[in-house]
């Protein structure tokens, strides 16, 4: 029986950061004003090796991580990211999936789909070249993006899920055609509420297009049918086309925070145990690691670590925005 936390969440979801370094830099995640040319990004010996995150990874799925989300900054820069997935897929009872931009996966997808990976989820905000630009701040072709969107699925990593973070006044105008795209491709569009990583107390609701907001747009020209959790603590809330053209989800972050249920850790690329998306300190692995901490005394580390977890980050947050929780609740209801 693994760990629970102080809120009895057990530790099921751990991604896994592989690099810090990203290609693109949206403004919402690696703004260039404070990734720019001055940023000092992680050397190769302050990243864990690939024996590294092995060993650490099956000490989580011996404490009941089920699922290992290989993530980034953008993890197909981390050189030779297919050994690694052939190293973790070989671990039993988890299932092994990446969240990429997909700029570089109509090259990778084939050799990551034969390394064992299940699945990819792909992050794109807009389907027009001028409104990714104003997200990703780089000029990047959309149309790159789809090739690998279906370079994955052709090759066996499915379904994709689409990741696309609304952001209120730039990208809002894309839901629609993002929606009438991927309907009936087999690929599952997920909408995401922008989530403000900053320091202000409660969301900075300006740039927020609520779920329900975004429902109702689509909801409008493609009726949907609500689908249940594929399991409790599900980020996403799914949706069916009533036409049969297949599923969407949104993740309401902001107005319908999912705390309650969170099972998930994060291990920064540097070998840091965050057992929040928004923890601002994390525990050092690594220091245990290259000090020759023993399997068992990593074990009882983490175990101690998430016996402590009380992190709630969303729903504080949130409850200094009440009103809009509340509106936005009933209106998605469930
Ligand atoms: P699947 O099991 O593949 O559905 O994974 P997922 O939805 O957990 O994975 P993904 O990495 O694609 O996460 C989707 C989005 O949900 C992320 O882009 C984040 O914006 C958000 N998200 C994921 N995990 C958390 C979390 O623990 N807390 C919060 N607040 N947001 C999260
Ligand atoms: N708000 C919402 N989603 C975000 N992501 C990154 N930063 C934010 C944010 N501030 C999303 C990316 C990617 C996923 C891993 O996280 O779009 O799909
Ligand atoms: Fe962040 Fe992903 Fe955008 Fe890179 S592509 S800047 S990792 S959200
Ligand atoms: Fe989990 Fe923290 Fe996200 Fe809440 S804010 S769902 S506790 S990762």
């Amino acid at each position: 029986m693994g760990p629970l936390d102080t809120f009895s969440r057990p530790l099921r979801d751990l991604r896994v950061s592989v690099t810090d370094r990203c290609n693109f830099r949206c403004t919402y995640c690696m703004p260039r004003e404070v990734f720019g040319r001055g940023y000092e990004f992680l050397r190769r010996d302050q990243l864990l090796s690939f024996e590294e995150i092995v060993r650490l990874a099956r000490l989580f799925a011996s404490l009941g991580v089920e699922k290992i989300r290989l993530t980034g900054g953008e993890p197909l820069l981390r050189r030779d990211v297919e050994t690694l997935v052939a190293m973790l897929a070989a671990i039993p009872g988890v299932e092994l999936t990446m969240t990429t931009n997909g700029s570089l996966l109509p090259r990778r997808a084939p050799a990551l789909a034969s390394a064992g990976l299940a699945r990819v989820t792909v992050s794109l905000d807009s389907l027009d070249d001028a409104t990714f630009r104003a997200m990703n701040d780089v000029d990047f072709p959309v149309g790159r993006v789809l090739e690998g969107i279906e370079a994955a699925a052709a090759t066996g990593l499915a379904p994709v899920k689409v990741n696309m973070v609304v952001k209120r006044g730039v990208n809002e105008d894309s839901i629609l055609p993002m929606a009438r795209h991927f309907h009936g491709t087999g690929h599952i569009l997920r909408f995401i509420e922008f989530m403000d990583v900053g320091t202000t107390n409660g969301w900075r609701l300006d740039d927020v297009v609520p779920a329900a907001e975004i429902l109702a747009a689509v909801e409008a020209e493609l009726p949907l049918d609500p689908v249940v959790p594929n399991y409790p603590g599900e980020v996403a809330r799914r949706w069916r086309y009533r036409d049969g053209g297949g599923e969407i989800g949104v993740i309401a972050s902001v107005t319908r925070p999912f705390c309650g249920d969170c099972t998930r850790a994060r291990l920064s690329a540097e070998g840091r145990l965050y057992t929040c998306l928004f923890a601002a300190r994390g525990h050092d692995l690594r220091a245990l690691l290259r000090g020759g901490a023993t399997d068992r005394e990593l074990t009882d580390a983490v175990t101690a670590i998430w016996g402590r977890r009380d992190d709630r980050y969303s729903e504080v947050r949130s409850s200094h925005t009440v009103p809009l929780a509340k509106v936005e609740m009933s209106r998605i209801g469930g």
